[in-house]
Parts: structure tokens; C-alpha cells; sequence
């Protein structure tokens, strides 16, 4: 009896220590199973209460519901201690700084060469073109005879030309092959506008680059005249750059217009006044331009005397500089982020 009392002692103080003494809540969880799990000491004791007379039982099970009771408290005590301290450790180590300035995330957009020509071609669709394209890499006949440009004609070197190696074959130096391709591919009246990129043998400096970006512009249709060419390239110049917009024609010379215009439009910067980004003329030009030469028309098989109309190529780097402020087109081909970043749609 006294010795089944003093052992129920030592287990409870037993198990008082190691519940003080636990580190972790794993470790706590060990001393409960130790102190008043199935192999436990006091469990034990309580199996062999059987053969106790009534009195010692009644004593034994008092001093076992007491030492459960001591010990219980105490692994609750402990518990808690290790709650409190594994959340602070936890919040120590995963901090945030709900104050801290959010982080950006970059969402692609397109290059504003993109933006810029596809704003360019809306306003064409907008007066009833429709969109064509044509391959980069042309032939001889395409880029140049059908265009009214002979073999060895010496115009041909004011547009410096990429040859594939090893075939007869050439990268456009202009979109308008696509004028004749357009035209072989349907009948007349034709209104079509096309995007795309041109080569040619340039340096690649500030305002010069060997691939570029140009926006054709073919119309085709009984009656047209040098009058429809001005009102509408008049008409976009308003929608594109503004109400008070205005354009200029300047006679100049191409193989497959007649008569020829190179087209400027009211310098974006100083409207016209005169200041350093358009050479103090007022002016900016973005084009060249003219009514199609019959002999493009009779490339194609139309007929020169029922058909007529303009045709203009507009260069889209030139238009994106002076309307963004850029002022060295290979800013447009490096791909920096910092430049890029800064042309949203
Ligand atoms: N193809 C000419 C060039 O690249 C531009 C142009 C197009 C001129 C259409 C007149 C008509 O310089």
C-alpha cells in the first residue's frame, strides 16, 4: 500500500519534470504517452486494483485521480508555453511587411512599332481598305520590273538591294511587290493597306536601319485622281496626328507612280512653327506617293484606260519617332525594357 503510494509519487514527479523539461510539442506528446499511457507505471497500478481490499482501493484510485489530475495540468501548462512559443518562432521567421511597397509584375505588351502601324492601318480601315501581305523574300520581277523599274535601270540603286545568296532572289526593298500581288489576286477596284517589313542595304545608325517597317497604300477604282490621293491622305493625317492637321505635297520621282509626291505633314512638335525636330521647316515627311503608273496596271492586265488610282508607302519608324519623341531608331530594335516599358497600348 504505501509502497503502491510512494510509486504513484515518484511517477507523477517523474512525469511533472519531463513535462517541465519538454522542448518541443513532439516531445510533450512523448511524456503524456510515458506518464499515462497504457504501459505507464500508475496504469499498471490501476490494472491490479482488483486484488485490493475496498478501502485500498478506494485510497489508491484517489491518490491515481490526483496524480492524473497534477500531471494533466501540468502537460497543459506546457503546452501552452510551447504554443505560444513555436507561433512566435514561426512569426519571427516567415515576417511580412504588410508596409513594404508591392512588387511589379510585368505584364508584355506589344512593341510599339505594333502599336504604332496597327494604328496607322485602323484609320485605313476605317475608310474601307482592307488589310493584304506579301512575302519578304521577292523576286527580281515583283520588287522591280512589274513596278515599272527595267533590269539595269539606274534607280535601282536608290534602294540598295539584299540578294539571297545563290538564287535569284532579293529581300523586298519595299512593300510595293505587294501592290502587284494584291492586284494579280483579285479584280478590280481594289482599296487595300500593307504592313510589313522592307531591307535594304543602309548602315544602322541613328536614323537608318538595313530592316524597317513600311505601310502601302493601293487604291484602284474607276475615276480615281491625284485629288483622292490628297483628301485621303489629308483625312488620315487629321485622324492620326489631330483636327488641326495638314499635309504637303512636294513634286519627286518614283518608277511606278505619275505624277510622284514625297508627302510631309506638320511637324507633331512644334505644329508647324519651326524647332529642331523637324530642321526648323515646320514640316516632317512620312511618305512618298502618286497616282499608279499605267504601266503597273498593265503588269497586271488592267486596263490603264478604265482603271486608275494612287498608290503611297509610308515609313512607320519615321512616324513612330517623331510622334513618340524617339530620337535614334535603333532604340526600337535593341530591346531594352527600360525603352520598351515605356510604350503601353
Ligand atoms: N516604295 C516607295 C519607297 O519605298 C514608296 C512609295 C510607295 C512611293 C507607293 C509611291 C507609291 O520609297
Amino acid at each position: 500500500m504505501t509502497e503502491t503510494a510512494s510509486l504513484i509519487a515518484e511517477a507523477t514527479r517523474t512525469a511533472l519534470d519531463e513535462a517541465r523539461a519538454a522542448a518541443t510539442l513532439a516531445d510533450l506528446r512523448e511524456v503524456r504517452v510515458r506518464a499515462l499511457g497504457r504501459k505507464a507505471p500508475m496504469s499498471r497500478v490501476r490494472a491490479q486494483m482488483g486484488s485490493l481490499s475496498e478501502d485500498e482501493r478506494r485510497e489508491i484510485g484517489r491518490l491515481l485521480n490526483e496524480a492524473r489530475g497534477m500531471i494533466e495540468s501540468a502537460l497543459a501548462a506546457r503546452e501552452g508555453e510551447l504554443a505560444a512559443r513555436e507561433q512566435e518562432e514561426t512569426l519571427a521567421r516567415d515576417r511580412i511587411d504588410v508596409s513594404a511597397p508591392g512588387r511589379r509584375r510585368d505584364v508584355g505588351h506589344p512593341h510599339p512599332l505594333t502599336l504604332m502601324a496597327d494604328r496607322i492601318v485602323d484609320i485605313f480601315i476605317g475608310m474601307g481598305f482592307r488589310v493584304a501581305e506579301g512575302p519578304e523574300v521577292e523576286t527580281d520581277w515583283y520588287n522591280f520590273q512589274a513596278l515599272n523599274i527595267p533590269p539595269d535601270h539606274p534607280a535601282r540603286s536608290m534602294q540598295d538591294t539584299m540578294h539571297v545568296e545563290g538564287t535569284d532572289l532579293l529581300m523586298r526593298t519595299h512593300t510595293s511587290p505587294v501592290q502587284v500581288r494584291a492586284m494579280q489576286a483579285q479584280d478590280p477596284p481594289i482599296y487595300v493597306v500593307v504592313p510589313g517589313r522592307v531591307y535594304r542595304r543602309d548602315p544602322f545608325d541613328a536614323t537608318h536601319s538595313p530592316v524597317f517597317q513600311q505601310i502601302e497604300g493601293l487604291a484602284v477604282d474607276k475615276g480615281l485622281s491625284f485629288a483622292d490621293l490628297k483628301g485621303t491622305l489629308a483625312a488620315f493625317a487629321r485622324e492620326m496626328f489631330g483636327p488641326r492637321q495638314r499635309v504637303r505635297f512636294r513634286p519627286s520621282y518614283f518608277q511606278f507612280t505619275e505624277p510622284s509626291a514625297e508627302v510631309d505633314v506638320l511637324c507633331m512638335n512644334c505644329e508647324g512653327a519651326g524647332c529642331s525636330a523637324c530642321g526648323r521647316s515646320g514640316w516632317i515627311e512620312i511618305m512618298g506617293a502618286g497616282s499608279v503608273h499605267p504601266n503597273v496596271l498593265k503588269a497586271v492586265g488592267w486596263d490603264p484606260e478604265v482603271w486608275s488610282g494612287f498608290a503611297f508607302g509610308l515609313g512607320v519608324e519615321r512616324v513612330a519617332m517623331r510622334a513618340l519623341g524617339v530620337r535614334d531608331i535603333r532604340w526600337f530594335y535593341e530591346n531594352d525594357q527600360r525603352f520598351l516599358a515605356g510604350f503601353h497600348a
